[in-house]
């Protein structure tokens, strides 16, 4: 008999695409060697962290023998750290925050699980574009509610907001949006946003209570042509911002990030004590101490993105030679590119014959497409054509 619950056994059992072919990629390096396998598959940014982060670091060493160098803090985060996102962000999205407007969080999936936490009851339902960041279904059922994707058009998956309506119901409490996107690159524009916006108001007023706007902006940094990703919070006063440190900064295992608050969101005081207190009883504490301290030097500072826009070039090249259908990403590391045949998973595995690895759109909520994350060497990229080429009979 086992102690885990059944949900958890279920979870287990299905399993997640992207551990699945992390696996399925760790067989076949073992069995032709890591130069053999183009990997695709996980969104693990491969750049190194600006120099920034090292010289900060040398600099932590030195005082790392003084008492409470790395105690407890305020659970929200260092007062000086908040500070200083509150000016950045307040920059980035033109309104006026402060410091108690800043939560900083354990990543952005920790940002996400505390906003969660603090504002769903058992039966509500969030409501987010399809395909989408996986990991969302595990979060919103980790409070018994229900996350109810929504199909966006192909191939640019860009934000359809008559579809969203569609699936708003008196059990709506968040609206959660991501952009730029993972898996699809899309970024949502101003006029799409606006009339997301509208909507809420109106579902707000007709339910009798607010709708919560989450956005979920990892990739903010990382666009492409000029691209803008417009701001979120001067749109709807119950929106909450969530990002990280994950992607721009390569901090992905130092797990830091925030949430700012819209400044015009009633309450606000009391909901970011709610916040705090559920970031706490989630057993999150406080964002990672070293990690903070590294924002104080490094915020502003990102990863080499010209890299990221070469390869995205190079892979676009690439796929277009082979003749797939897919839109250019507008922003993050990621192809969402359709499937020959609509079927994703047949495909994928008869890409791995290829040794390329790639996740299928089925494991974010789209059959027949598939991701390819291009957070990888140029030299893999390089290798990978033969592979594409083949498979489209075009080599
Ligand atoms: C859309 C999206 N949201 C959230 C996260 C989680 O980011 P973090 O590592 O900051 O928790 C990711 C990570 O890949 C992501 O792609």
């Amino acid at each position: 008999m086992c102690v885990l619950t059944g949900q958890l056994t279920e979870y287990l059992e299905k399993g997640s695409w992207i551990r699945r072919i992390f696996e399925t990629g760790i067989e076949l390096k073992k069995k032709y060697g890591s130069q053999a396998v183009c990997d695709f598959s996980l969104g693990n940014p491969d750049l190194p962290p600006p120099p920034i982060v090292g010289e900060c670091l040398s600099e932590l060493a030195q005082t790392a023998s003084t008492p409470f160098a790395f105690g407890y803090m305020p659970n929200p985060g260092y007062p000086e750290v908040r500070q200083a996102l509150a000016t950045k962000v307040s920059q980035e999205q033109g309104v006026p925050l402060s410091a108690t407007d800043i939560l900083v969080t354990a990543g952005a999936a920790g940002g996400i699980n505390t906003v969660l936490r603090a504002v769903l009851e058992p039966g509500d339902e969030v409501v987010c574009p399809s395909p989408y960041f996986l990991e969302y279904k595990f979060y919103v059922e980790n409070f018994k509610a229900t996350l109810r994707p929504v199909l966006m058009p192909a191939p640019a998956f860009d934000l359809d907001v008559g579809a969203l309506a569609g699936a708003l119901t008196e059990k709506t409490r968040v609206v959660l949006i991501n952009s730029p996107h993972n898996p699809t690159g899309a970024v949502y524009g101003e006029e799409a946003l606006d009339r997301l916006c509208v909507l809420l108001e109106e579902h707000s007023r007709k339910i009798g209570h607010p709708v919560l706007l989450i956005a979920d902006e990892p990739y903010r940094f990382l666009t492409y042509d000029g691209v803008e990703v417009p701001p979120i919070l001067p749109r709807y006063p119950y929106t909450v911002l969530i990002s990280s440190f994950s992607k721009n900064l390569a901090l992905a295992g130092e797990r830091v990030g925030y949430i700012a608050l819209s400044p015009d969101m009633p309450d606000r005081t009391t909901i970011m004590n709610g916040l705090v207190f559920s970031s706490r009883v989630l057993g999150f504490v406080n964002a990672p101490a070293i990690g903070q301290k590294i924002l104080l030097k490094a915020l502003g500072e990102n990863v080499d993105v010209a890299s990221y826009a070469r390869r995205r070039d190079m892979l676009g090249d690439i796929l277009t030679e082979a003749g797939f259908e897919f839109a250019m990403p507008s922003g993050t590391f990621y192809f969402f590119v359709a499937a020959p045949g609509g079927d994703d998973i047949a495909f994928v595995n008869r890409l791995q014959e290829k040794r390329i690895l790639a996740v299928p759109g089925t494991g974010f909520g789209a059959k027949g497409f598939f991701r390819l994350a291009f957070c990888v060497e140029d030299d893999v990229i390089e290798r990978s054509r033969a592979g594409f080429l083949e498979m489209m009979g075009k080599a």
